[in-house]
């Protein structure tokens, strides 16, 4: 603004900018998002049978985009969401990664494969993803402020003779006429009949449930007698993604674990920290442990150093049945951001008795939620623990800006 504007215009100016609503002060932005809804390859599954399997080279929006947001569900052969009681969905995760272009075939050679993760801070091949939820997708926000978006497809980022290419995970478990549904969906290694990893390595006795018994093509155990039909089922995709330019801010994906069993350890360069991310733990019974009188809940809580700084946009929880909220804190106990579990009450998709349908998201205002590089934050994750649980999670999902976004010019 020029000095010769009267000083009334100033601040009708500055009156206009704060009272409009986020969406219209960047409608230009707005009004170029883009939607795709795709398919994922068809599954089948039989009751009690397991599908974990990789599915690379995905069909994906191209060139050098801004991702707004990216939801999913399992539908059948019709086009009709598949509940949870019948196939339980375990989770998805969609990942990134870097094929060479001449691979016409659609599994990358692993010695030509890269992968594209998030920005951390697992470590090892763990949780990889870019996003990924379970059983909670239909109900669980996932879309992206603006002017802020995940930078994908920048052809600075892919190595030479290589293209940027998407795959998907899925898990599920058909738990039609099983005999113990939620021992199924917690992948309880007795319900499996497993006793060796999909390697065939032993599995220590200890080890009562989780992803080492529930993994591809292993069968949960049926009701006597029970017959049912295999089907066809897919996982409906749908991204919303905006073309990148200078309006867009960028945000990093972060993921924590509160299975992190990290630890520190110093060298003459410096401090240096190695995760050993699990995602997945039990929780004892309070019967068990006779601690009964205080409530059944479980409290699990890890300290984590932040090797980078910014602020946080998005945060969400993934949990598993049983669990009653996640959060982050500061070291002081400043609360961050928390995420709660919704569960289902009906029977229809979406609404399934017992289930978590949903978790709740949290959106700081921007600029309120700033994280210092180097600082501990705390997660923490909260089950009941009214009956023993195996194989449960505690993700958190942060979405990071290095910085904000410059301010709006008339
Ligand atoms: C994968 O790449 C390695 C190294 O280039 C090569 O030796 C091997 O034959 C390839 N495997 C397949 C299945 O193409
Ligand atoms: C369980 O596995 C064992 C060994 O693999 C096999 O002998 C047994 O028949 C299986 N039991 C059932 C109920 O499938
Ligand atoms: C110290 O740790 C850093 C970070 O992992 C590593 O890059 C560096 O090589 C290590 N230095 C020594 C002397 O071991
Ligand atoms: C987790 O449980 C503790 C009590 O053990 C409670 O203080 C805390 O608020 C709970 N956190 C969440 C996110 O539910």
């Amino acid at each position: 603004m020029t000095s010769s504007n009267p000083w009334w215009l100033l601040l009708v100016g500055i009156l206009v900018t704060l009272s409009l609503p986020h969406s219209q002060a960047f409608r230009r932005h707005e009004n170029k998002i883009k939607t795709a809804v795709f398919l994922s390859p068809k599954f089948v599954l039989g009751p009690g049978s397991v599908e974990n399997r990789l599915y690379y080279n995905l069909e994906f929006p191209k060139g050098h985009i801004a991702l707004k947001s990216f939801n999913a569900e399992l539908i059948d052969e019709a086009g009709n969401p598949v509940p949870l009681h019948e196939t339980y969905l375990h989770h998805w995760v969609v990942l990134r990664y870097y094929d060479l272009k001449s691979n016409e075939n659609k599994t990358p050679n692993m010695s030509d494969f890269i992968s594209g993760r998030n920005s951390g801070i697992c470590q090892d091949g763990a949780l990889d993803q870019f996003f990924g939820l379970g059983s909670e997708t239909r109900k669980t926000a996932t879309h992206i402020p603006d002017p802020y978006g995940i930078e994908v497809g920048n052809p600075a980022d892919v190595p030479s003779g290589f293209e940027e290419r998407w795959m998907f995970n899925i898990h599920a478990i058909d738990t039609r006429g099983v005999e113990d549904r939620w021992g199924c969906t917690e992948c309880r290694c007795d319900l499996y009949n497993v006793t060796k990893d999909q390697s065939g390595n032993p599995l220590s006795p200890d080890y009562k449930g989780g992803l080492l018994c529930c993994y591809d093509r292993t069968q949960c155990r049926l009701k006597q007698g029970f017959k049912g039909i295999r089907r066809t089922l897919y996982l409906r995709y749908t991204v919303k993604w905006v073309d990148m330019d200078s309006s867009v801010v960028p945000v990093k994906i972060y993921i924590f674990d509160v299975a992190d069993g990290w630890k520190r350890s110093a060298n003459s360069t410096g401090i240096n920290a190695e995760h050993s991310c699990k995602a997945e733990y039990d929780v004892e019974s309070c019967h068990a442990t006779g601690l009964a009188g205080d409530g059944c809940l479980d409290t699990k809580r890890i300290s984590l150093d932040m090797p980078f700084g910014g602020y946080v946009i998005y945060g969400v929880a993934h949990q598993h049945a049983g669990g009653s909220g996640s959060a982050l804190y500061r070291e002081d106990g400043q609360l961050l951001c928390s995420s709660i579990p919704t569960y289902g009450k009906g029977h229809e998709a979406g609404n399934e008795a017992g289930y978590v349908v949903g978790m709740s998201t949290c959106y700081p205002q921007p600029g309120t939620v700033k994280i210092s590089k180097g600082e501990t934050l705390i997660l923490e994750s909260n089950y009941s623990s009214f009956r023993y649980h195996t194989g449960v999670m505690g993700l958190f999902y942060i979405l990071v800006a290095e910085q904000l976004p410059k301010p709006i010019r008339t």
